[in-house]
């Protein structure tokens, strides 16, 4: 089973992937959590585009991301998935899909573009206004927070038009992390039950 937690920066994701693997663990399961980008080396010049270490286009950038998702797919998705572990996936190409639509590109393009990539068996989308988001991740510097916040506006409402996907699930974000996680719980549960 692959499950793809999303979300803007500040969504809780991190937090509901912990309580995820953790029930998960006590049912006797097998679990894993992987994260893109990676460190291997395209994962780590996309962490020096991320940090303006590194100039880039759109469609540069969205290479970059799917030539580590390619090498991360081969060596640690796939093999996990053939021995039966649960993946969960915090951040995965659902991921391409919003930041780098909101960089301009189409979606089913960036879609297309993932044919080697196993399907999620679902994707939840944590959902919340990026306002409350950037609260929860303060410490930086006013001027680039207007940039920030403009921006991922775009990746929320990227995030947001993937709801007809039938993968899709959008977990209102604005609770406790117990509330989220009792949701989290029973979307996974009907997926597991299939
Ligand atoms: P993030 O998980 O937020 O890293 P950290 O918790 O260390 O801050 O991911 C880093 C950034 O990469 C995030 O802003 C989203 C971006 N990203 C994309 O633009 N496209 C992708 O396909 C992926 C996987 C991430």
């Amino acid at each position: 089973m692959l499950i793809n937690l999303e979300g803007i920066d500040g969504c809780g994701k991190s937090t509901q992937t912990i309580l995820l693997q953790k029930k998960l663990e006590e049912l006797g399961e097998n679990t894993v959590v992987l994260k893109e980008p990676t460190n291997e080396p395209h994962g780590q010049k996309l962490w020096d585009v991320l940090h303006g270490k590194r100039k880039a286009t759109n469609e540069e950038i969205l290479e970059f991301f799917i030539l580590d998702r390619k090498q991360h797919v081969d060596e640690k998705i796939q093999p996990a998935l053939d021995n039966g572990t649960v993946v969960l996936m915090d951040r995965y190409y659902y991921s391409s899909m919003a930041y780098q639509v909101a960089g301009g590109l189409d979606v089913e393009y960036i879609r297309n573009k993932h044919d080697f990539a196993p399907n999620p068996d679902i994707v939840l989308i944590f959902d919340l206004p990026v306002s409350t988001a950037l609260e929860r991740v303060r410490g930086h510097s006013e001027a680039d927070e207007f940039e920030k916040e403009e921006h991922l506006k775009k990746v929320r409402e990227a995030y947001l038009n993937l709801e007809s996907d039938p993968l899709v699930r959008i977990v209102d974000s604005v609770r406790t992390p117990e509330e989220i996680f009792e949701e989290v719980w029973k979307l996974v549960s009907e997926v597991r039950n299939e």
